[in-house]
């Protein structure tokens, strides 16, 4: 299937996908413009005409030449110190120091295949598939840089990925100080942005905001993509609501320092970077070295948010989780961090595992505190054997135990950390990331491996590998919980000093890598002190992450939310906890709290001993109708209907591809009085079957609920939920 068509004559490429358009020109043999990006357009007739005017202070590209002046111009990388005063995508030294600035000169390269990424996450290929690439390969002949950005259309999902590649062809060493993923002009149409800041225990809250003249820009430092802000975000035309209008995704697969930028020029010209962090970051090319940036992906939706988290959602699935876990249903866990913290021994997890056995539980996993001296968060990171007077069986023993018990056995790690008081730092005590000559920072009384270097890397796929084969563990939960400060390379030379933060990542990505298909059958669960590290980076090699450790259903209902709009609810692990709910002290009744995790990867983590026999029971009922239609909530189409961010409720639903069968939720998350009755209206319905919902009963058309709306009916007190299953035919 061709999706790159390149008219030689007008030096103009589109990359078609099924319901979108992406079309570039070489201008001047050295400009490459961004034409257009939206709803499909075929065939395009625009020669690229560019009409100029002559302007006070602009800067020519060539002396005397007042065709066109740079800085009006609509790029697919923004130039530095051209006279192009946005802000550049990229900024680079030659051998001299000197600003390797352009325009150069530029061709395109079609490949019938989509390029290999170094030793990044990057867009899954099926074996054999070929899907055309477009290569913009821009030559600086001065240095010998060579920079090539590349594209790739995902017809299916109108996803465009994007990266670009730097190969030093010159004699003499290039340093990059920036190099976004992905740049791009486009004109303003009263865009505003929708992006996702947050907080340990808040993350990934939505918030929209016009573009104003300037810059907003947001991104990580902390060495992880972080709580605080995920790397995911859109820009929506003014009208552009859950259900109409356009809306221009971006995502990138990367979990480190990121930075992405958005700037109003004073043309209407908004130029949109997103890459590695350049505060962080900086890279020494050698003569015949390359460096690949990591991928972005790039989705247009003329179905408003709703129409992009769709694609998105199907993306993800297809193209980025593991192979083998894209249609593989997940299991319903128990997890006993929550229930017991530290404070367990065998005896403890054995009643917890003999009461949760009958429930219908599937994974019985063991979290922080398993492992040798491990009573607090003050130790033993590090030392990844079991804690005998804990577990005098070890690992293998307790795991049969859950197996006899009719479960998965899965297992809490977390490998890139160290505590000083570990044998590790003792065997060690210089494989810590470090500032030598001050003082260490501790973060959860814990320290950094240093990743950068391989044979610490080498160390832990080692240790991991030991640990994965001494018992039959089938699951993982791999933690991260403090950030990267004060990261000197000790083994680094004084040129390279700014390149350990990258480097980090593509160790961290090098045992990943290593692990999970080394274990294809393992399933992995990302985890950042909850979800400070979700991103497409992660779930390249761990198909679902720890959303957040807030597990206060209303917190969650938002938090979820929030994430939905750029991940699957299958890659959300959520769990039902105690109340008062240990993070924001609230009583949600059991049933709120199992709406909102069923709308996930459902699991328990509360101390099931304390149940009441009447909460055991809701419980076990949980489980049954959880599995029943497991199918539909995990590999359904997930849609949005009303936002916790906007009003006192929130509602969504999970529709089968076909149509045919939903399930809908709905949550107030506070009492209110004199409550207006209200209606909710559905989506993406077949407009004439019948839908019936039998606990009710309800019959209704698809049309009926998509335009008259779904009635629901009054219920009283604080935080309410309802749950309606709903059959098609
Ligand atoms: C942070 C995680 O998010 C929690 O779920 C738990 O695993 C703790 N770490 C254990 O230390």
């Amino acid at each position: 299937m061709h999706t790159v068509f390149y008219d030689t004559k007008k030096q103009m490429v589109s990359l078609q996908g099924s319901r979108s358009t992406y079309a570039i020109k070489l201008y001047n043999s050295n400009l490459p413009m961004h034409m257009y990006w939206g709803p499909k357009i075929g065939s395009i007739k625009d020669p690229g005409t560019f009409f100029s005017h002559e302007r006070a202070f602009a800067i020519r590209v060539k002396d005397r030449d007042t065709s066109f002046f740079i800085e009006e111009m609509h790029f697919e990388y923004g130039f530095s110190e051209t006279g192009d005063f946005r802000i550049p995508a990229f900024s680079i030294r030659d051998g001299r120091n000197y600003p390797v600035t352009g325009p150069f000169e530029t061709v395109f390269r079609i490949h019938e295949r989509k390029p290999e990424i170094q030793g990044l996450p990057a867009a899954r290929m099926k074996k054999d598939e070929k899907l055309e690439s477009l290569e913009i390969v821009m030559s600086d002949t001065l240095s010998g840089l060579e920079i090539s950005l590349h594209y790739t259309m995902f017809p299916e999902d109108d996803a465009l990925v994007r990266n670009v590649s730097f190969h030093n062809r010159g004699d003499s060493a290039i340093r990059i100080e920036k190099a976004a993923s992905m740049s791009l002009d486009i004109l303003n149409r009263g865009f505003e942005l929708l992006y996702l800041p947050g907080v340990w225990a808040g993350e990934r809250r939505v918030m929209r905001t016009p573009l104003v003249p300037g810059s907003i820009s947001f991104g990580s430092t902390r060495g992880i993509s972080s709580h605080q802000f995920n790397p995911a975000c859109a820009l929506l035309e003014a009208d552009t609501n859950e259900f109409r209008g356009s809306a221009y995704g971006f995502n990138l697969i990367y979990s480190g320092n990121f930075l992405t930028e958005f700037e109003l020029n004073q043309d209407q010209n908004v130029r949109i970077n997103m890459g590695i962090h350049p505060d962080s970051f900086e890279w020494q090319l050698e003569p015949e070295q390359r460096f690949d940036t990591p991928e972005a992906v790039l989705v247009y939706s003329d179905g408003g948010i709703n129409g992009m988290s769709g694609q998105f959602h199907r993306f993800i699935q297809e193209r980025i989780v593991p192979p083998g876990f894209k249609h593989r249903e997940r299991p319903v866990l128990f997890n006993n961090w929550e229930a017991t913290y530290f404070n367990f021994d065998e005896k403890v997890l054995k009643e917890l595992t003999d009461g949760v056995s009958d429930l219908g539980i599937e994974l019985f996993v063991l979290d922080d505190g398993w492992f040798e001296g491990r009573n607090s968060d003050e130790t033993s990171l590090g030392d990844w054997y079991a804690d005998r007077k804990k577990l005098p069986g070890g690992l293998r023993s307790f795991g049969e135990y859950v197996e006899k018990k009719g479960m998965l056995f899965g297992l809490w790690i977390e490998p890139e950390m160290i505590s000083r008081r570990s044998e590790l730092a003792q065997l060690h005590p210089d494989w810590h990331i470090s500032n030598p000559g001050r003082p260490l920072s501790e973060g959860r009384n814990q320290l950094v491996l240093d990743l950068s270097r391989t044979e610490v890397c080498d160390f832990l796929i080692d240790t991991v590998d030991k640990l994965l084969s001494s018992a039959l563990i089938q699951y993982v939960k791999w933690d991260m919980n403090r950030y990267i400060t004060g990261f000197a390379a000790l083994h680094l030379p004084v040129s390279r000093q700014k390149e350990v933060y990258h480097r980090y990542i593509l160790g961290l990505y090098r045992i990943m890598k290593t692990i999970t298909e080394k274990y294809p059958e393992v399933l992995f669960e990302g985890c950042a002190g909850g979800g400070g590290r979700f991103d497409l980076g992660i779930l390249f090699f761990m198909p679902q992450f720890w959303t957040s450790d807030n597990t206060d259903a209303v917190s969650r209902i938002r938090i979820q939310y929030g994430t939905s709009i750029f991940y699957p609810p299958i890659t959300m692990g959520a769990h039902v906890s105690i109340v008062p709910n240990h993070q924001v002290g609230r009583c949600t009744p059991l049933k709120m709290r199992a709406c909102t995790a069923m709308s996930g990867n459902l699991g328990y983590e509360l101390d099931l001993r304390r149940q009441k026999v009447e909460e055991l029971e809701e419980i076990r009922q949980q489980i049954q109708f959880y599995k029943k239609y497991r199918r539909l909530i995990q590999f359904g189409r997930f849609i949005r209907l009303q936002s916790p961010f906007d009003t006192n409720e929130a509602a969504w639903m999970f529709l089968e591809k076909d149509g045919s069968d939903f399930i809908f939720f709905w949550f107030r998350l506070h009492a209110e009085a004199e409550k207006a009755v209200s209606k909710i209206r559905l989506s993406y319905l077949v407009p004439d079957k019948i839908y019936r919902e039998d606990s009710f009963p309800l019959e209704y058309t698809g049309s009926e609920l998509m335009h008259g709306g779904l009635p629901l009916p009054q219920v009283e007190g604080e935080y309410a939920s309802l749950m309606f299953v709903f059959h098609g035919n």
